[in-house]
């Protein structure tokens, strides 16, 4: 077993990066609402693409039970652009769950009861919140991992190895700031491309860089390439309105404001309105697990629609859209204006 919990503690005294949801390093414990809702954020999510919104969403709701109490749709529309969506109906669920309660669990096995909340983001709150030696393993720790290690099984096979290999490393002193040094020390020093090995504490420890090959770890399994879908995006609009509609709970951008489209799979729809429609060509979004062509056609109408209701343009935000449909009205107006 190596001790490196005293050298990169000491660098993260000095070197913390300073994020919304953190308290400085040694000052002990973060709010747990804070920590709960920067994580689910986090998932999938970059810090910098974060910030912006964890700043609005405490300002807005400063207080679990204050997000408890909010309207659903008014938190899918802070929530718009962020991406995942079931992470904002699971944060919704969850922030009602924890304010009956009364609190945060600290528990990893309590907090993985609560919705939305998985092996990764228990162990992140027990940690960082309540200061448990609890192992928080994300994709930058992984890659530290694999390269102090030296471990050479691709991922994502090497994740449990890694896990283990990462729980040898977790001190019983501040084991927070220890999961959030690994962080950073993943983020700014240890990073996939050009590491800063001559920067980086923990140089005498790292096996990867002791055999040369630091930069080439974690291996990878080529991934598929993904399939490419095509679909048609309906946008009617008028003088005072536009016409969108809410998509199901479930699936893919699930409750999310959005326009008529066909399904994403190949499967055809008719469209929301009988009328001229004109193609505007297409706009492309990557989801995990294909990308997706859709062909945006407009036309001008004040019919009644079989689908969706008329939105007044005056309420009407793009940015309370997702990504894929902020593209359509994108394209919409950089032809009507
Ligand atoms: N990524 C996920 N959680 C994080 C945290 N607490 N700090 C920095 N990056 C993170």
């Amino acid at each position: 077993m190596r001790e490196i919990a005293p050298k990169l503690l000491d660098w993260y005294d000095r070197h913390a990066r300073q994020l919304p949801w953190r308290v400085p390093p040694g000052s002990g414990r973060a709010d747990p609402y804070r920590v709960w809702l920067s994580e689910i954020m986090l998932q999938q999510t970059t810090v910098a693409a974060v910030k912006s919104y964890f700043e609005r969403f405490t300002a807005l709701w400063p207080t679990v039970e204050a997000l408890a109490a909010a309207d659903d749709e008014r938190v899918m529309a802070e929530w718009a652009g962020l991406g995942y969506y079931a992470r904002a109906r699971n944060l919704l669920a969850c922030a009602r769950a924890v304010a009956a309660e009364g609190r945060f669990p600290e528990t990893r096995a309590e907090l993985q009861a609560l919705p939305g909340i998985g092996p990764y983001t228990s162990a992140a709150i027990s940690a960082i919140a309540y200061d448990q030696p609890e192992t928080v393993v994300d994709g930058n720790v992984e890659r530290v991992v694999s390269r102090l290690f030296a471990v050479e099984t691709p991922l994502p096979a090497a994740k449990p190895e890694l896990v283990s290999l990462a729980e040898t490393l977790t001190p019983q002193q501040r084991p927070g700031d220890f999961a959030q040094a690994m962080m950073d020390l993943g983020a700014t020093i240890c990073t996939p491309r050009n590491p800063a090995c001559a920067i980086c504490p923990l140089i005498a420890d790292c096996d990867a860089r002791a055999a040369g090959i630091a930069e080439e770890l974690p291996r990878k399994l080529k991934k598929a390439a993904k399939p490419q879908r095509q679909g048609i995006a309906w946008v009617a609009v008028n003088d005072s309105a536009v016409l969108l509609e809410r998509r199901p709970p479930k699936g893919l951008l699930g409750g999310t404001l959005a326009f008529p489209s066909t399904g994403w799979d190949g499967s055809t729809a008719p469209p929301p309105l009988n009328a001229e429609w004109r193609s505007l060509g297409s706009v492309t979004h990557v989801f995990t697990h294909f990308s997706l062509d859709l062909d945006v056609q407009i036309t001008r109408s004040e019919d009644a629609p079989s689908r969706g209701a008329w939105h007044p343009l005056s309420e009407f935000a793009a940015a309370e859209l997702p990504g894929l449909m902020r593209k359509v009205w994108q394209r919409v107006e950089s032809e009507i204006g």
